[in-house]
């Protein structure tokens, strides 16, 4: 699709990463570059206070290298002051751009007047706003969700305040609070935030899960660009493959499995291909965090992998185990010989043990209930954010 402006920053696609707390760290947002078609991706989360605190967590949490660039870090925090420090501190330490967490909606975020709790207060967050875009150059951004609740869809009036107030672009991940990760990502809200603001970019995002869903999205909302949370865990080819997509490339059925390593235009990548990112994953896992801390970390990511494996609880059951680099080698080994009983005479899965096409919630004809080829919502983090 097309190269696009945030403020003074130019980015060569439109499609961005989403922070996911406790996932889009520095191994991760890596993975995703290498692979391509991404834009520009977040950190998760930071608290301000921990940074002007100096907290060794929330350093490590920003940690990046030259080829993770460029870079948005998300800050949370409610104190104006602690916001426009910390965000001196991060255009200081290279950062592309500092976005402004608006939609957090767990408690111990909220209670302390941040996350969600700002789009309830749209004159105080527009000065907390306006102080941290008079005190950088770099771009200062601000993802929201649509509102608290139904009765309280807030985000457009709010997005044309934080304009007002200086942010240089906006996210909306397009469900209230109190919908959580429930229900049907709303298009037409969405849509109603780009048409508040004047000039400013709005980045529609919440389900996008395939090429498709993502054009569904530019087309209906009329979005400058999608940002991809959840989607790209699962799948780290989204953003080269929506790209494609885009440009009029051919997509094949999501259903499709493909033998040989992923060409440009494929929705599902080979196993091979899949077992090769995920191996070049766990490496960048041990580089940044070292190789027992890297590989508990590894335990949760390797089972996003293989959601896609087909059959995968020979798989699973072993990976979330590991403590070494060599183990999980040992593990993808036997699980690969293993696996070789649902495959047929080209190394393809056979039909039936092949998983579900992904449907974005705002495809289905139906409303959205639990299905099998509903996106997760991983367990742990969400507590926490
Ligand atoms: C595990 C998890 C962690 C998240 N952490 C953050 C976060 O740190 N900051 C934030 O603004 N949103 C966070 N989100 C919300 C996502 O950025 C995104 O808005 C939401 O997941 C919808 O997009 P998706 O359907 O593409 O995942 C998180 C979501 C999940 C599931």
């Amino acid at each position: 699709m097309a190269a696009m402006r945030i403020g003074s920053l130019t980015l060569t696609s439109n499609l961005f990463l989403s922070p996911l707390a406790g996932y889009t760290n520095l191994p991760f947002r890596l993975v995703v570059r290498e692979i391509g078609g991404v834009g520009l991706c977040s950190t998760d989360l930071v608290n301000a206070r921990s940074l002007l605190e100096k907290n060794p967590k929330a350093f490590k949490l920003i940690e990046t290298r030259p080829a993770d660039s460029p870079l948005a870090i998300q800050l949370f925090g409610s104190v104006p002051e602690e916001m426009r420090d910390a965000a001196q501190i991060l255009e200081a330490r290279g950062a592309a751009a500092v976005d402004i967490n608006m939609g957090c909606p767990v408690r111990k975020v909220c209670h302390v007047g941040g996350g969600s709790a700002m789009m309830t207060e749209s004159g105080k967050t527009a000065a907390l706003v306006r102080g941290m875009v008079s005190a950088v150059k770099i771009p200062v951004t601000a993802k929201m969700r649509l509102g608290w609740d139904d009765q309280n869809i807030t985000a457009p009036d709010l997005a044309r305040a934080l304009e007002d107030a200086g942010v240089a672009g906006i996210f909306v991940h397009g469900r209230t609070r109190e919908q959580g990760f429930g229900g049907r990502v709303n298009l037409a809200g969405i849509r109603k935030v780009v048409e508040a603001v004047k000039q400013i970019p709005v980045i529609g995002n919440g389900d996008i899960i395939t090429p498709q869903a993502a054009k569904k999205m530019f087309d209906d909302t009329g979005c400058a660009g999608v940002s991809i949370g959840r989607g790209a865990f699962y799948n780290p080819w989204i953003f080269q493959h929506t790209l494609h997509y885009l440009n009029g490339g051919v997509s094949v059925p999501a259903s499709r499995l493909v033998s040989s390593l992923a060409p440009p235009d494929a929705v599902e990548p080979s196993f091979a291909e899949r077992a090769r990112v995920m191996c070049r994953h766990l490496d960048l896992m041990i580089e940044v965090f070292g190789e027992l801390p890297g590989c508990r970390m590894f335990r949760k990511v390797a089972p996003w992998y293989s959601r896609r494996f087909g059959p995968c609880h020979e798989f699973n059951k072993r990976a979330v185990q590991i403590s070494t680099r060599t183990e999980f080698h040992n593990v993808l080994e036997d699980y690969t010989r293993w696996r070789r009983q649902f495959l047929d005479d080209h190394g393809e899965l056979l039909p039936r043990f092949r998983p579900p096409a992904m449907i974005a919630s705002f495809m289905r004809d139906e409303p959205a209930v639990a299905r099998r080829e509903q996106i997760p919502v991983p367990k742990g983090p969400v507590e926490v954010w």
